[in-house]
């Protein structure tokens, strides 16, 4: 990558289009979840390597467990067997992995994958891995307000709201939806207030370094102005 582009601090990828990817190759849509899961493992390191501090990842949404059994039992062990068979993966790349989840609905051995990978992990300095996993926005928030009104706090602002969240992480500066659909999908509400949205056709199994160097080229062409005048 140029070494003169502006690099996002955080990034955030609604990796969407498995299922599209698969059944477009005469596939079954679990073939597509396998190849967004080995192409997360390549692309978080080459992100986290261009200089990134945070990349957020939506993996799963609250809102997936419509999907049919089958489906979310397939992700579900597709989780707990990547996160544990690439652990070694992660620690060698000196990447830190963090989960952003709600936790009912979540299957032990899930919460323990996630858990053991957040520990083995944590020394990690290139760069921050967080995988929302059961995740989603509209829940994030309100799991925050009930834990500041378990803390009696009385009146809060911004900042002080902000350490409430799941992990207080710097704002996203920019997010990447893959697969065409032009929507947030209950995304990051809060951390996304200003990013720069960059929505590509590819389906996530092909977004690969390529793709993510052509999101770059447009975000350097953004003008952000958080309000203010040029
Ligand atoms: C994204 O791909 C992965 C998850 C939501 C778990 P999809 O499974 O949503 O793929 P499409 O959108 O049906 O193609
Ligand atoms: C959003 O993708 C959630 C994840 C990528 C995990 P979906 O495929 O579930 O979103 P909708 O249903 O098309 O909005
Ligand atoms: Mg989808």
């Amino acid at each position: 990558m140029n070494s003169e582009l502006k690099i996002p601090n955080h990034v955030a990828i609604i990796l969407d289009g498995n299922g599209r990817w698969a059944l477009e190759r005469g596939l079954k849509r679990s073939k597509g979840h396998d190849a967004g899961f080995k192409n997360l493992k390549s692309l978080s390191n080459y992100i986290l390597s261009c200089g990134v501090k945070v990349l957020s990842v939506f993996a799963f949404s609250t809102e997936n467990f419509k999907r049919s059994k089958d489906e979310v039992d397939y992700l579900m062990n597709l989780f707990v067997n990547g996160f544990k068979n690439e652990k070694n993966y992660f620690v060698d790349r000196n990447i830190k992995v963090i989960f952003f989840f709600f936790f009912s609905n979540l299957r032990d051995d899930v919460i323990s994958a996630m858990d053991s990978l957040e520990e083995i992990t944590k020394d990690g300095t290139k760069g921050i891995l967080n995988i929302c996993l059961n995740y989603g926005g509209q829940s994030e928030i309100v799991d925050a307000v009930n834990k500041i009104i378990l803390d009696g706090v009385k009146e809060v602002d911004c900042e002080l709201f902000s350490k409430y969240l799941y992990q207080d992480l710097p704002m996203i500066d920019l997010m990447i939806r893959t697969s065409g659909e032009l929507r947030i999908s209950n995304f990051m509400l809060w951390q996304l207030a200003y990013s720069e949205l960059y929505f590509t056709n590819t389906y996530f199994p092909d977004f690969d370094s390529h793709e993510f160097d052509k999101a770059i080229d447009a975000y350097n062409k953004r003008d952000r102005r958080f309000g203010g005048v040029k």
